[in-house]
């Protein structure tokens, strides 16, 4: 199976006509541009999953992407903005996008939508979660950032076997990162389009990882880790053990948290299903 991605980046003016004519011809900035300090910006990731035709190589032109977003689902948002520039039904308007551009796409299968409400936030469905015509499901993914060192060590090893293992992250004086934590919510979108009041989630990742982890040691100063080694993967791991609960209790679904270390490596963590 192969999946082909296309950004589609635009910006809409509060209050314009959903069926504007298409302005701009830098599509690598917005198509529309952004032309003034009142207008909102958005990017639309599609991805087509399929097989590549043999004659072009291609599972699907990108031009039909960008054509299918700027027709069918540009107007949908600029509508969704102008009726409810607060927020509104997100639900309905991503699983609007998902079908008409499904459309658009004929038997090619639209495997997922993202729209970036900024580079650090946005909602996404999938085909599989848009399935349910009468309950479609909304991710949220919002990303936070902490300073951290750490260093990987197993004392259960000799020294030659954790230089093999860990090379320059088993320092004894540790190491630092500039981590990225994305956290993925699954549910119903609340009155505002969010799954999840914006407000209580960042409480919740505040108190419950970025107050203990930021610009702390990890192995030192985080009970976690005391005896578990902060590698990627466990980081990953205590931050949604950490979440989960709370969240929960909050009326909202962990999917998954990701972690970077670097923008080079990074792990998703999800509970396996039960
Ligand atoms: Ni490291």
């Amino acid at each position: 199976m192969f999946r082909l991605s296309r950004d589609v980046r635009f910006a809409i003016e509060p209050g314009e006509a959903p069926d504007a004519p298409a302005q701009g011809r830098n599509g690598y900035a917005g198509k529309p541009p952004v032309t003034g300090i009142g207008q909102r910006y958005y990017r639309l990731t599609v991805t087509i999953a399929g097989q590549p035709a043999a004659d072009t190589g291609y599972v699907i032109n990108i031009r039909t992407i960008d054509e299918a977003v700027r027709d069918r689902a540009v107007p949908m948002i600029r509508r969704a903005v102008r009726d409810a520039p607060l927020g509104g039904d997100s639900r309905g308007l991503l699983a609007g996008c998902f079908r008409t551009l499904q459309e658009g796409f004929g038997p090619l299968e639209l495997d997922r939508l993202e729209l970036h409400l900024s580079p650090f936030t946005r909602l996404s469905t999938t085909a599989g979660l848009i399935g349910d015509q009468d309950s479609p499901m909304v991710l949220l993914h919002h990303t936070f950032e902490f300073a951290a060192s750490h260093r990987l060590h197993n004392p259960d090893f000799t020294d030659a076997q954790n230089q093999e293992a860990f090379g320059k992250c088993n320092n004894p004086h540790g190491h630092g990162h500039n981590y990225v934590l994305q956290v993925t919510l699954r549910g119903e979108p609340g009155p505002a389009g969010m799954v999840m009041g914006m407000d209580e989630l960042e409480r919740i990742v505040e108190e419950r990882v970025i107050e203990p982890f930021d610009h702390r040691h990890l192995n030192l100063e985080v009970p976690e880790f005391r005896t578990l080694n902060p590698s990627v993967e466990n980081i990953a791991r205590v931050i949604f053990d950490k979440l989960q609960p709370e969240l929960a209790q909050a009326g909202a679904v962990l999917d998954a948290v990701t972690v970077w270390e670097t923008p080079k490596t990074w792990c998703e963590y999800r509970q396996d299903p039960s």
